[in-house]
């Protein structure tokens, strides 16, 4: 794994941006597979900066997200989809229908997971994969357990996923349980990866990574199996400082 320390979470986000522009400008249609989060925020407020100087086009990429809460409505604000239109998708130029989530609305979960996988194969699969890393070590929603699932599937969100993450919805019972997910396997099949931590509150689950080992229980430290991983992180989440 190559590891990338950074001062903080603005360089951290810089380095992640030159990776994606860097795709970007060897593959015009490049398929990135992107992340939502705080993490990534910073990133693509840097992708948005060059798209605006002029030095990198979206026309022709195709994107496909991590994850999406399930059951919601896209035009919730709290949705993925949501998040991706107002960080991203609306500010660049992009094709928006070549901008795939996981479908929060579909009937049935089940079909979604297993047609999201075959859009991803029919893209000829992800190109940069980019993922934030949760505290208990999940990527995209993975959660910790005793066996995981490789394809695309509907997922339970953990108690720590919840606490983590319900202070944005208006109440927590508002925040959705369940979530459909790539899988690690799909995430895998990425040709490369970044992953992204910042803060004291990401140590833990860097260290476990950083073993070089792998252990369901902390989904992270599967990456370890992929030959092309890049993990930016800032000084905080690198040494729990
Ligand atoms: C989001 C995702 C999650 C987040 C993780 C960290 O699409 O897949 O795995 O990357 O929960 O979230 P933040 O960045 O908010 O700390």
């Amino acid at each position: 794994m190559n590891v990338i320390i950074t001062e903080n979470y603005e360089s951290m986000s810089k380095e992640a941006a030159k990776i994606v522009v860097d795709t970007m400008s060897k593959k015009i249609n490049a398929v990135l597979g992107l992340a939502t989060g705080s993490t990534p925020e910073g990133m693509y407020a840097e992708l948005c900066r060059s798209y605006n100087k002029g030095e990198i086009s979206f026309r022709a990429v195709n994107s496909v997200n991590l994850d999406e809460y399930y059951p919601i409505s896209a035009t919730n604000n709290q949705s993925y989809r949501y998040f991706m239109n107002k960080n991203l998708f609306d500010k660049v130029d992009i094709n928006k229908s070549n901008t795939y989530v996981p479908n929060g609305e579909a009937k049935d979960a089940a079909a979604e997971c297993k047609s999201y996988d075959e859009l991803i194969a029919s893209l000829g699969g992800i190109d940069l994969q980019i993922l934030g890393i949760g505290r208990n070590g999940h990527i995209g929603f993975n959660e910790p357990n005793g066996e995981l699932i490789p394809v695309t599937h509907l997922t339970s969100l953990t108690e720590s996923t919840i606490e983590s993450n319900s202070k944005y919805f208006p109440t927590p019972s508002d925040m959705p349980r369940s979530a459909l997910t790539m899988g690690i396997g799909t995430i895998l099949n990425a040709k490369k990866i970044v992953i992204m931590a910042s803060g004291k509150e990401k140590h833990e689950a860097i260290l476990k990574m950083l073993t070089g080992k792998v252990t369901t229980m902390w989904p992270a430290t599967m990456l370890n199996l992929h030959n092309d991983v890049t993990l930016i992180c800032d000084r905080r989440a690198y040494y729990g400082e």
